[in-house]
């Protein structure tokens, strides 16, 4: 919710423009709710792809002010953000809620979930962190088929380090992909993970420190927020860790 409707248009044109020599990789922007339809518009036939902050885990039906993954489909989104935690926080979004989601995202064939987890500060404070990681994982993907080619995304986003301008050390990053990527193993077998799981980081990621994670073990890619509200500042974050 950091752009306006006007504002957020204007931003997806200048990515469109930005972007239109740049061929590696896959590069998506997830625009509020509301400009998602425009969006979508803007982007076509362009190389970036239209990504949700979140939907609903039905398809039809009463349930008012939601958004089912078929209707994110239908209007040409690719990606959804799922179990972030500012919506675990402020929504109150559980376990069994984010599970529902997973799977009601996976059904939908055309979509790619990219759920969200991370450890609180107190909880790495405390030796917590891969305990949770896990535990958050397990309960993620509790009941998942993961069919064919069907993806999924991971993100490591550990909370205290997301919107405050300071990433971890990529070291720790780099445990924390390795310690995912072991729980993976154990929840859906090796095999699948390698063929239908990619895991990503996020948290304060910048132009700047995007260097030091662009090589790191397990690490497929970013989620960028605050960086992402310029379109130059996006550019050279795409650019750097696809090298
Ligand atoms: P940030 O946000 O890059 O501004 O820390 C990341 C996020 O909200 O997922």
């Amino acid at each position: 919710m950091n752009l306006n409707f006007a504002e957020t248009l204007s931003l997806a044109k200048k990515f469109k423009e930005k972007f239109s020599g740049f061929d590696k990789g896959e590069v998506a922007i997830c625009p509020s709710t509301s400009a998602l339809h425009e969006v979508g518009k803007i982007l076509k036939g362009g190389k970036i792809k239209l990504g949700a902050q979140n939907a609903f885990w039905e398809e039809t039906g009463a349930y008012t002010g939601e958004v089912s993954p078929g209707m994110l489909a239908e209007i040409g989104c690719r990606y959804v953000i799922l179990g972030h935690s500012e919506r675990r926080k402020n929504l109150f979004e559980n376990y069994e809620i984010i599970n529902k989601k997973v799977r009601a995202v996976v059904k939908n064939e055309k979509l790619i979930p990219v759920i969200c987890i991370g450890e609180s500060f107190e909880e790495r404070k405390t030796d917590r962190r891969d305990f949770i990681l896990v535990e958050q994982l397990e309960q993620a993907l509790s009941g998942v088929k993961v069919f064919g080619d069907q993806r999924i995304i991971i993100a490591y986003e550990p909370i205290w380090a997301i919107g405050t301008g300071t990433a971890i050390e990529p070291a720790e990053a780099e445990y924390a992909h390795k310690i995912i990527k072991l729980a993976l193993n154990d929840i859906v077998g090796m095999r699948v993970v390698s063929k239908n799981f990619s895991i990503i980081y996020g948290g304060s990621i910048s132009s700047k420190n995007v260097k030091s994670f662009a090589n790191l073990e397990d690490m497929n890619g970013l989620l960028v927020g605050g960086a992402s509200l310029k379109a130059d500042e996006f550019l050279k974050i795409a650019k750097e860790i696809t090298k």
